[in-house]
C-alpha cells in the first residue's frame, strides 16, 4: 500500500537552483581538455547535386584542423530505418544521412563539417568553402506539389495507416440535416526550444562518450552506435540537462555522428552547435499542411458523418505526416469516418515530432468545424459538443480508461463566464475592440513504450536514497516529479531522495515522447523504489534482532524512513537502524514495468480537456489579441501540481501562438525558409501571454499504468488554437480557416 505525501505537491523543481545560477551544464557547456568546434556548412540550394568543393582557402585558415565533405568522410555503417523514438530502438529523424555522396535534397543538408581550434575559426573557415552545385527544379510547397499527392500505404514511420473508415460517410453525409466542408490551411512551424541542439563527442581509444541534448539517451545511443557500426556498449550518451525540446531532440538527426565522426577523425573532443539558423533546417518541423473537414449532422447537432482529409509534404525519403487524423475520428461518436492523408514529396527534410504531434493541428480544423457546425445550427457549441460525447472510443467501441471530459467542459464553462456569452457574433464590444469568446475541445492519446521501463533505487545508511534512470530532464520536471514518486514508493520525506537520470550507463527509459513520459518513467521508478521498500521490509520482518520480526509484511507500512506496524505505530525501526545493525552500506533494488498488452486492447486511452479563451480584435488594425484563457483537463493522476500546471500553460500558450503567430513559409523561387531567426519566427512572448488559468478535473485511471498518469505536455496545446480561432470568430462574424491568422486576415 502506498500512501500519497509527496505526489501530487507542487514541489519546486530540485534542478531549479542549478538552472537559475548558471550551474547547470548543458551539452555545449562541457569542456574538454584540447577540445575543437565543429560547424556545419549546409547547401544553398534546394535540389540537384554538389558538382565540385573547393576547401583549400578553408583548409590554409589559421586553426583549421579539419575539413570533412562527401569526399573523405567514411561512410555510414548502416542507416537505421525510421521508428519513432518511443519504441526504443534506433531513431533517426529521416532515412537519409548527409555527406555521403553529392546528392542534395533540401537547402540546408550538410555538405561540409569544418573543424578548428576555435568556434570563430570553425565559422570563418565554413564561410570559405566553395562549393558548386547544378540546382535541379524544386517542389518545396502545397501549391507547387498539389498535383503530385498520393496516398501513403502508412505514415508517421509507418506507425499510422495512411487511411481509417468506420461505417459509411457517404450514407451519413446523405442522412445528415446541414453539413458544414471547410478547408484549413496552416503555414509549417519549427521547434524553437531555447538551447538550441549541440553534441560534444570524445573518443577514449574506441569507446565514444556523447554529451547530447536529447529527449532520450538510449535513442541517441542507438542511433549513433547503428550508424558507426559500433556495438552499443562502446556509446555512451550524456544528458544531465536539456534546455527544451518540444519534439525536435526526440529523433535523433546527424549532428551527434558527425560529431563523433569529427572527432575521431580530428583525435580531439569535438562540440558541434548548431546556430539558431540551422535549428529551422536541421532538426525537422512540422508540415505546411491543408486538412478538409466534411461534416454532417442531424438538426439536433449529432454527427451523422465526419470526412477528415490532410495533404502535406514530406522528404524524398521518408511517407512522414503528423498523425492529425487521431484524436479528431475519436473524440466524438460519430458511426461514419474516413480519415486520408495524401503527402507529395517536396525538398525538405522529413519532418517530425512537434508538441501535439498531430492532434494540435487535426483538432484545430475540427474544432473550428464544430464551431461552424454550432452557429449554423444556433446550437450552443458546448452544448453541441456534449451532444456528442462518447464514453467509449468509436474506432472500437472500447470503453476509455478513464475519461472526465464532461466536467473538464463544465468546470472549464464556470471559470471562463461562458453563460455570459451571447451568441450572436460581434455583439459584444470593449470600447474599440470587438470581444469574442471561443471554445474547443482537448484530447490527447496515451501512448505506451513498446517495451519495459527500467529504474534502480538505492538506500544508503545515512537513511537518505537515490533512484536513478537513464531519462534526462529536458524541462519537464520529470527529476523532480520521480523523486517525489520515488519518495512516497519509499516511505521518505523527499528531501533524502535524490533523482539522476541523463545518462546511458543508467537503466534504459525509451525517449520521452508523445506526452508519455511521465506515466512510464513513473511506473518504472514506481516499481524500482517499491521493490526496494519490499526488499528492506522482509529484511526486518525476518530479523529475529527487528521489533518487527515475524510480522506479516503487508501490515508494515513505512513513513519518514521508519517501518512500523500499521495497527502499532510504536513498534517497528528505522531503515538506518536495520542498515547499521547488519554492516550493510547500501541496499539497491531494480524494478521494471512494461504497459500491459491487454490495456490498448480493451480500452481506449485518452487524455481529455476543454479549452475556452475570450479574444479581442482591433478591427481598424487588425489586431488580435487573447485575453484570457481557462484550461480544464483530466490528466490522470498528478505527479507535482506545479509542473503539471507549468506544462499545461505552456501548451495553452503554444495554441495562443498557433493560433496567431507562429509560422514559417518556403520561398518557392529560391527552395529555402523565410524564417531562420526569432526575430522573423514569432513565437508568443510574455507581452502576448494572457492570465491562463489551468484546472485540473481529477480522474482516477487503473489501466495506463500504475499510478494512473496520462501525461501534460501536449494535451494543453490540443484544441488552444480552435478555441482563440473561435473567439475570432466570434468577436468579428469572420471565419478565417488558416494558422496563424494573422493582421491581413481581420482587416
Ligand atoms: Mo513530443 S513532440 O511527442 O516529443
Amino acid at each position: 500500500m502506498t500512501t500519497a505525501f509527496a505526489i501530487g505537491q507542487p514541489t519546486d523543481r530540485v534542478d531549479g537552483r542549478h538552472k537559475v545560477t548558471g550551474d547547470a551544464h548543458y551539452s555545449a557547456d562541457i569542456h574538454l581538455d584540447a577540445m575543437a568546434y565543429a560547424v556545419l556548412a549546409g547547401a544553398r540550394v534546394p535540389s540537384g547535386r554538389v558538382t565540385a568543393i573547393d576547401t583549400t582557402e578553408a583548409m590554409d585558415a589559421r586553426g583549421v584542423l579539419a575539413v570533412l565533405t562527401h569526399e573523405n568522410l567514411p561512410r555510414i555503417a548502416t542507416q537505421p530505418p525510421l521508428i519513432p523514438s518511443l519504441a526504443g530502438m534506433p531513431a533517426p529523424g529521416q532515412t537519409f544521412f548527409p555527406l555521403q555522396n553529392e546528392v542534395v535534397h533540401y537547402t540546408g543538408q550538410p555538405v561540409a563539417v569544418v573543424v578548428a581550434d576555435t568556434l570563430e575559426r570553425a565559422q570563418h573557415a565554413a564561410a570559405l568553402v566553395r562549393v558548386t552545385y547544378e540546382e535541379t527544379p524544386s517542389v518545396t510547397t502545397l501549391d507547387q506539389g498539389r498535383d503530385r499527392a498520393y496516398e501513403p500505404e502508412a505514415i508517421f514511420a509507418g506507425f499510422v495507416p495512411g487511411r481509417n473508415e468506420r461505417g459509411d460517410v457517404e450514407a451519413g453525409l446523405a442522412q445528415a440535416d446541414v453539413r458544414i466542408d471547410a478547408t484549413y490551411t496552416y503555414a509549417a512551424n519549427n521547434h524553437n526550444p531555447i538551447e538550441p541542439s549541440a553534441t560534444t563527442a570524445t573518443w577514449d581509444g574506441d569507446q565514444l562518450t556523447l554529451y547530447d541534448a536529447t529527449q532520450g539517451v538510449a535513442a541517441t545511443q542507438l542511433t549513433v552506435a547503428a550508424l558507426l557500426g559500433l556495438t552499443p556498449s562502446k556509446v555512451r550518451v550524456v544528458s544531465h540537462f536539456v534546455g527544451g525540446s518540444f519534439g525536435c531532440k526526440a529523433m535523433i538527426w546527424a549532428h551527434p555522428a558527425l560529431a563523433a565522426l569529427a572527432s575521431r577523425h580530428t583525435g580531439r573532443p569535438v562540440r558541434l552547435t548548431l546556430t539558431r539558423e540551422q535549428m529551422f533546417t536541421s532538426v525537422g518541423h512540422r508540415e505546411e499542411q491543408e486538412q478538409r473537414i466534411t461534416l454532417g449532422a442531424t438538426r439536433e447537432g449529432r454527427l451523422t458523418a465526419l470526412r477528415h482529409h490532410k495533404l502535406s509534404p514530406t522528404s524524398h525519403f521518408d511517407d512522414w505526416a503528423e498523425p492529425s487524423l487521431g484524436v479528431a475520428g475519436q473524440i466524438y461518436a460519430c458511426p461514419n469516418y474516413e480519415g486520408v492523408y495524401r503527402l507529395f514529396r517536396a525538398n525538405t527534410m522529413t519532418p517530425t515530432f512537434m508538441r501535439a504531434p498531430g492532434e494540435a493541428s487535426g483538432m484545430f480544423a475540427l474544432e473550428c468545424a464544430m464551431d461552424e457546425l454550432a452557429h449554423q445550427l444556433g446550437i450552443d457549441p458546448v452544448e453541441l459538443r456534449l451532444r456528442n460525447y462518447t464514453d467509449t472510443d468509436p474506432n472500437t467501441g472500447n470503453p476509455w480508461s478513464s475519461c472526465g471530459l464532461r466536467e473538464c467542459y463544465q468546470r472549464g464553462a464556470e471559470r471562463f463566464g461562458w453563460q455570459r456569452r451571447n451568441p450572436e457574433p460581434g455583439s459584444h464590444r470593449d470600447g474599440d475592440w470587438l470581444i469574442g469568446y471561443g471554445m474547443a475541445t482537448a484530447g490527447y492519446p496515451v501512448y505506451g513504450p513498446n517495451n519495459p521501463q527500467r529504474a534502480r533505487a538505492r538506500l544508503y545508511a545515512d537513511g537518505s536514497a537515490v533512484i536513478q534512470a537513464a531519462t534526462p530532464d529536458f524541462g519537464t520536471g520529470v527529476a523532480t516529479a520521480m523523486t517525489q514518486v520515488a519518495a512516497d514508493a519509499l516511505g521518505l520525506p523527499v528531501e533524502r531522495c535524490r533523482f539522476e537520470g541523463g545518462d546511458t550507463t543508467l537503466p534504459t527509459i525509451a525517449a520521452a515522447v508523445g506526452s508519455a513520459g511521465a506515466g512510464m518513467i513513473s511506473a518504472a521508478v514506481h516499481t524500482a523504489a517499491t521493490n526496494l521498500r519490499d526488499e528492506l521490509v522482509a529484511q526486518a520482518v525476518g530479523d529475529a534482532e527487528s521489533p518487527l520480526h515475524g510480522a506479516d509484511p503487508g501490515t508494515v507500512v513505512v513513513r519518514d524512513g521508519r517501518m512500523t506496524l500499521r495497527d502499532l505505530p510504536e513498534t517497528g525501526e528505522s531503515y538506518q537502524d536495520l542498515l547499521h545493525r547488519h554492516f550493510l552500506p547500501d541496499v539497491e533494488a531494480a524494478g521494471a514495468w512494461s504497459p500491459s498488452p491487454r490495456s490498448a486492447g480493451e480500452y481506449g486511452m485518452m487524455t481529455f480537456g476543454a479549452q475556452f479563451a475570450e479574444v479581442a480584435v482591433d478591427p481598424w488594425l487588425g489586431l488580435a489579441r487573447v485575453r484570457r484563457m481557462v484550461g480544464a483537463f483530466a490528466p490522470g493522476r498528478v505527479l507535482n501540481a506545479k509542473t503539471a500546471r507549468s506544462q499545461l500553460m505552456g501548451g495553452m500558450l503554444w495554441g495562443l501562438g498557433q493560433a496567431l503567430l507562429e509560422a514559417n513559409y518556403m520561398d518557392p523561387r529560391r527552395g529555402r525558409w523565410v524564417a531562420s531567426s526569432l526575430g522573423d519566427y514569432l513565437v508568443a512572448v510574455n507581452a502576448d501571454a494572457p492570465e491562463v488559468d489551468v484546472e485540473l478535473i481529477e480522474v482516477e485511471d487503473k489501466v495506463v499504468n500504475p499510478l494512473g498518469v496520462k501525461g501534460v505536455g501536449e494535451v494543453g496545446q490540443v484544441g488552444a488554437a480552435a478555441a482563440v480561432a473561435n473567439a475570432v470568430h466570434h468577436a468579428t462574424g469572420r471565419r478565417v480557416r488558416k494558422a496563424p491568422i494573422t493582421i491581413e486576415d481581420l482587416l
